[in-house]
C-alpha cells in the first residue's frame, strides 16, 4: 500500500428532509450574502429553487442568483459569476445542481480570491491560495464534485488559430472541497434515464480509475472499491426499471460521493487516462461526460490489459461476476471487459465513438484530441501504462470502429 493523505472535510446531510437544514448549514459556515448558482430549468421545474429561496428568506440570509450553467460548464459564466459576486459582496457560494453547477461555483470561488485570470489555474499558469466558502444541494449523483477536490471547466473556442476548439481542463486541489453537501435522493427522481445512466457510469469509473494500478497490496481499498462497484452494478440497472424506488436512489447517491471523495484512492496511485481521453471528447463534441467514459473505457482496457492482467481478472471475478476458472488471467480479464461492455449497453450507454456522436470521428479530429490530451505531444497520461500521443491516438482509433 502506498503512503497517502485522506482529506474529506465535507459535512454531509443525507436523506428525505435534508434541505430543511440548508440555512443552518449556510450560517454555520459563515454565509451572510449568498450566490445561488444553478443550471438550466430542472431545479426550477422541480420546485427545489423555490424551496431554497424560501429557506434563505426565512432565515434572513440575503442572496443573489445566477442560473444558466450548462453541462461541461463554461468559463464565460464563471467570469460573469465572479463579477456578480464582487459587485454584490457575496461571502458564500451555493450550488444547486450537479457536477457542472458545482464545478462552476468552485471556479467562481477560486476567481474571487485569485488576483489574475482564473483560467490561469486550469492551465498551470497560477496557483490558488484560497477559495471562497461553498456548499451544495445535489440533484444528480454522478461527478462526485460534492465531496471532491475536482473542478472541471470548459473554455470556449477562440478565433482560429488561437484555440480552434473548446478546451476542457481540471484544477484539482483541496481548497474547493465543499463545506457541506445536502443530499436528498428524492431530488434525483426527476432525472431522465439517460442522465441516470451517465451518472452510474461516472460513479463506477471514479472507482475504476483508482482500482487499475500496479499497487496490488491494497486489500482494504480493493474491498471498499469492489463493494461500491458491485452495489452500483446491481442497483443501477434496477433503478432504470424502478425510477421511483427511494432505496435504490439512495444507494446510488451515496455511492457517487464515496466513489470520488478519495476513499477508494487510499494507497493506490490511480490511473485517470480514461478521464483525460474523455474530457477531449466532451470538449470537442459536447457530449455527456458519463457517456463519453463508456465509449472509451473498453478500448483503454484492452490496450493496457497486458500491464496487469491479474488485476483485470480480479475485477472480472469480484465485480463483474465472471466465473473464476483455471483459465489464464488474460482470458478471464477479457471476459470482464466484455461483461462491462454488455453492462454499458444494458443501461443505454455507448461503447464506441460512433455510438456516442452518431458518426465516426475523422482522423483530423482524433489527432487533434490526442494532441490536446498530451498537451501538444509533450506529456503522458495514465499510470498503469503511461500513454504517449501515439497510444492515445490508437485508443481513439480503436474506439472509432
Ligand atoms: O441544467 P439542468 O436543467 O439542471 O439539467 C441538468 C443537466 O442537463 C440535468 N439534471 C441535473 N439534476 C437533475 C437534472 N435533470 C432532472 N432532474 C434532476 N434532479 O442533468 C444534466 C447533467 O448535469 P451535470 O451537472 O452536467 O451532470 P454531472 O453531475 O454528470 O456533471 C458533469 C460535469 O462534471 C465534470 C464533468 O467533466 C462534467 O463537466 N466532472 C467533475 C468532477 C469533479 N468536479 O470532481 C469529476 C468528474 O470526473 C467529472 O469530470
Ligand atoms: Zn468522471
Amino acid at each position: 500500500m502506498q503512503d497517502f493523505k485522506y482529506y474529506a472535510p465535507t459535512e454531509v446531510i443525507f436523506g428525505r428532509e435534508a434541505e430543511s437544514q440548508l440555512s443552518t448549514m449556510i450560517k454555520k459556515y459563515g454565509g451572510s450574502k449568498v450566490l445561488i448558482h444553478y443550471g438550466g430549468q430542472s431545479a426550477e421545474r422541480s420546485g427545489l429553487l423555490k424551496q431554497v429561496r424560501k429557506s434563505l428568506t426565512a432565515a434572513k440570509i440575503a442572496y443573489v442568483e445566477l442560473g444558466g450553467v450548462v453541462p461541461n460548464p463554461r468559463l464565460s459564466l464563471v467570469r460573469k459569476g465572479i463579477e456578480l459576486c464582487k459587485a454584490e459582496n457575496v461571502d458564500f457560494l451555493l450550488a444547486v445542481g450537479g457536477g457542472s453547477v458545482i464545478d462552476s461555483v468552485k471556479a467562481i470561488g477560486y476567481g474571487l480570491d485569485y488576483e489574475g485570470d482564473v483560467w490561469d489555474l486550469f492551465i498551470g499558469k497560477g496557483e490558488a491560495k484560497t477559495c471562497r466558502a461553498l456548499g451544495v444541494v445535489l440533484t444528480i449523483p454522478a461527478a462526485g464534485s460534492e465531496m471532491s477536490e475536482g473542478c472541471v471547466i470548459t473554455k470556449e473556442a477562440e478565433q482560429e488559430p488561437v484555440t480552434p476548439t473548446d478546451m476542457k481542463r481540471s484544477y484539482d486541489v483541496d481548497l474547493c472541497r465543499p463545506k457541506f453537501a445536502i443530499m436528498n435522493p428524492e431530488r434525483t427522481i426527476s432525472l431522465p434515464p439517460y442522465q441516470t445512466a451517465c451518472g452510474i457510469t461516472d460513479i463506477m469509473m471514479h472507482t475504476m480509475e483508482r482500482y487499475f494500478s500496479h499497487d496490488d497490496d491494497m486489500l482494504i481499498t480493493d474491498a471498499v472499491a469492489e463493494a461500491i462497484l458491485r452495489t452500483v452494478r446491481q442497483c443501477g440497472p434496477k433503478l432504470l426499471i424502478e425510477p421511483f424506488d427511494y432505496q435504490l436512489r439512495a444507494q446510488i447517491m451515496w455511492a457517487g460521493s464515496i466513489a470520488h471523495n478519495g476513499l477508494t484512492g487510499c494507497g493506490t496511485t490511480g490511473d485517470w487516462a480514461t478521464h483525460n481521453i474523455e474530457h477531449e471528447l466532451s470538449a470537442l463534441y459536447n457530449v455527456a461526460h458519463g457517456a463519453g467514459l463508456a465509449a472509451v473505457w473498453p478500448h483503454w482496457a484492452e490496450y493496457v490489459l497486458n500491464e496487469n492482467p491479474t488485476r483485470f481478472a480480479q475485477f472480472a471475478v469480484n465485480v463483474m461476476g465472471v466465473a473464476s476458472t483455471f483459465r489464464s488471467a488474460k482470458s478471464t480479464a477479457q471476459e470482464g471487459i466484455n461483461a462491462m461492455r454488455q453492462f454499458y449497453h444494458s443501461i443505454g450507454m455507448p461503447t464506441s465513438i460512433p455510438e456516442l456522436i452518431g458518426r465516426k470521428a475523422t482522423e483530423n479530429e482524433m489527432q487533434l484530441m490526442a494532441d490536446k490530451c498530451t498537451i501538444g505531444k509533450t506529456s503522458t497520461i495514465g499510470n498503469l501504462k503511461k500513454l504517449m500521443y501515439n497510444d492515445v491516438l490508437t485508443i481513439y482509433q480503436m474506439a472509432n470502429e
